[in-house]
């Protein structure tokens, strides 16, 4: 077990943002991503208590959908958080990015530590989310949770007629690679800096770090912890909350 869930440094507060605002359009049409139903719960209530899970996280900070922070809220009233966690509702904006920033901005001053979570990513294992403090807490400013990749990766460029099939312009070395999750954990002051400095469009908060110049280090992922992206994935997540329970005896 480690230091992370057993204790609680003295003065060290970790803080969870959660961006779960997006449509979700590649799942297809329905409600938002985040209030899609896992087994009859919100994707959201998920990963919100995937991060209360450790009790090293004291307070969650969800980024709600477009009009939707009234029904996060109470979604969120309906399924109790663990007495040690706190949580605040904030809306969300139009990219992702823009969705943490806001969710920043509503940070109470006396956290030290943040992790920012997406809620796509509903069953990251409370020891996945343990090892990302534990890596900030020994000093790294930034830390990612990753897996070793399956599938060769290629680099493509555009077809010259559109339609046409896209060439293959390199190799890239997989044992090199990995396909980076979340939480990723970070030194508050750090990631706030890199949202005020770094304006290209990113896909993770890691890579507005590394963009500062700051070295950004990896701890192992965990295959549960697969972002919900299209159909498919629903069943995945499903099928992982059924051998859940069956394991836990329910
Ligand atoms: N997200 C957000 N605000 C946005 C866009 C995305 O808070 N404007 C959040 C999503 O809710 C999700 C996380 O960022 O929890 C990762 O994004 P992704 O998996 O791409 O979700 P969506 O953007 O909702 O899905 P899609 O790209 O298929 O529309
Ligand atoms: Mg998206």
């Amino acid at each position: 077990m480690s230091d992370v869930s057993r204790s609680s440094p003295a003065g060290i507060r970790t803080a969870a943002v959660i961006p779960a605002a997006g449509r979700g359009v590649r799942l297809g049409p329905g409600a938002p991503k985040a209030l899609r139903a896992l087994n009859g719960t919100p994707m959201l209530i998920h990963a919100v208590h995937a991060m209360a899970a450790s009790r090293a996280v004291s307070l969650v900070v969800v980024v709600a959908p477009p009009g939707g922070a009234a029904e996060v809220k109470s979604l969120l009233d309906a399924h109790a958080l663990p007495e040690r966690t706190d949580f605040l509702v904030v809306p969300g904006g139009d990219s992702r990015q823009e969705s943490v920033k806001l969710g920043l901005d509503a940070l109470p001053p006396d956290y030290d530590i943040v992790l920012v979570h997406d809620a796509a990513r509903p069953l990251v294992p409370v020891d996945t989310v343990d090892a990302v403090i534990e890596a900030v807490r020994g000093g790294a400013v930034a830390v990612v949770p990753a897996l070793p990749l399956a599938d060769t990766v290629k680099q493509v460029e555009p077809a010259a007629t559109p339609g046409e099939p896209e060439p293959v312009v390199a190799t890239l070395e997989r044992a090199l690679l990995r396909a980076v999750q979340t939480p990723q954990g970070f030194d508050r002051a750090t990631l706030i800096r890199a949202h005020e400095t770094v304006t290209d469009n990113v896909t993770d908060d890691a890579s507005m770090v590394e963009q500062l110049g700051l070295t950004v280090v990896v701890v192992p992922g965990h295959e549960e912890a697969f972002k919900v992206t299209r159909p498919l994935d629903l069943v995945l997540a499903e099928a992982v909350l059924a051998r859940r329970r069956l394991n836990d005896g329910f």
